[in-house]
């Protein structure tokens, strides 16, 4: 029996991010230059239920009880094979890779489950719906964010852009006309749940003032979605800034993220912004076409790793 595969893209939140997690709007578009992927084989000599783990990217290479019990890989098989009442699992290996980095901002931990669901559920012969992928990965989302608003998953299922509320039906996002976006790695790995755990606790403790931040992230988000939809993208860079600068208020920049932002405007990009739970992983910056490739250098001068220039439409 040949292996069955499934990819599921990465993402940027172009706005809103951590304000979305209270509630608030937020804009998010998937990012098709990097993917995961998940493949299932049988394992013919194998006994029944032996389930096979490997992700050499992230050095596993084990039986699926060998992991903790609350390791997202088990809970997704857990919950596969409970959304498609299955007792018990032939003998089978589940191979995942991703050229999305971890812990970057770039939604790598909701695409490999989106792209493990997807495997699993149309090896066992039923391939779930995007609402059901959807609503799986939402739970094992919970391992790397925390209390998590949905909106990663929700973009990764279904690869395309979303105007996000938490709890709300999902909106496709009108982008009237494309626009170019660098993404610049700071190389620095900060897993999400920290920054968002550490967010939460700042909100408990001055309630009011992070609520005014949060609704003025929800606002800028708001005004992003107006100027998309009327194809005036030349308003979204001031946006995008502003944006920044409430993140940095509500505490997840970075001083690599920082640098990458004004080396990114100084080579002349519109807007930029860190991306995703921040203190580390990803920035974005908001670019003419014919600027990419400088402000893509610029910010590797100023440090990043490496970067990607994605049309987003
Ligand atoms: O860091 P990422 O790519 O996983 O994005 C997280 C987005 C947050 O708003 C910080 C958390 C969330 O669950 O929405």
């Amino acid at each position: 029996m040949p292996a069955i595969s499934a990819y599921a893209p990465g993402k940027i939140i172009l706005f809103g991010e951590h304000a979305v997690v209270y509630g608030r709007p937020a804009l998010a578009v998937p990012v098709l230059q990097v993917k995961a992927r998940a493949a299932v084989l049988a394992n013919v000599r194998g006994p029944a239920g032996q389930v096979r783990i490997e992700a050499p990217d992230i050095q596993i290479n084990c039986g699926l009880h060998d992991l903790p019990s609350d390791h997202p890989f088990q809970t997704l098989v857990f919950m596969v094979c409970e959304a498609l009442s299955i007792q018990s699992l032939p003998a089978l290996t589940i191979r995942l890779s991703s050229t999305i980095p971890t812990a970057s901002g770039l939604g790598s931990g909701a695409a490999i489950s989106v792209a493990f669901i997807r495997a699993l559920s149309a090896f066992l012969g039923h391939p779930l719906s995007d609402e059901q992928v959807n609503a799986l990965a939402y739970e094992t989302e919970r391992y790397y964010h925390g209390s998590p608003s949905g909106i990663d998953n929700t973009v990764i299922t279904y690869a395309m852009p979303v105007y996000f509320v938490r709890g709300q039906p999902i909106e496709r996002l009108k982008i009237a006309r494309p626009f170019t976006v660098v993404i610049g790695d700071t190389g620095i790995k900060s897993p999400t749940i920290e920054a968002v755990s550490d967010v939460r606790r700042c909100w408990q403790s001055e309630t009011a003032h992070f609520e005014s931040l949060f609704d003025q992230v929800g606002q800028i988000a708001l005004a992003a979605r107006q100027t998309l939809e009327n194809g005036e993208t030349a308003a979204l860079g001031p946006l995008m800034l502003k944006n920044h600068e409430l993140l940095c208020e509500i505490g997840v920049s970075a001083p690599a993220l920082d640098a990458l932002v004004q080396a990114a405007v100084a080579a002349g990009a519109q807007g930029a912004k860190l991306c995703g739970g921040g203190r580390g992983g990803n920035m974005i910056a908001l670019v003419a076409p014919e600027n990419a490739e400088k402000v893509a250098q610029a910010l590797q001068q100023a440090g990043a790793v490496r970067t990607i220039i994605t049309e987003v439409k």
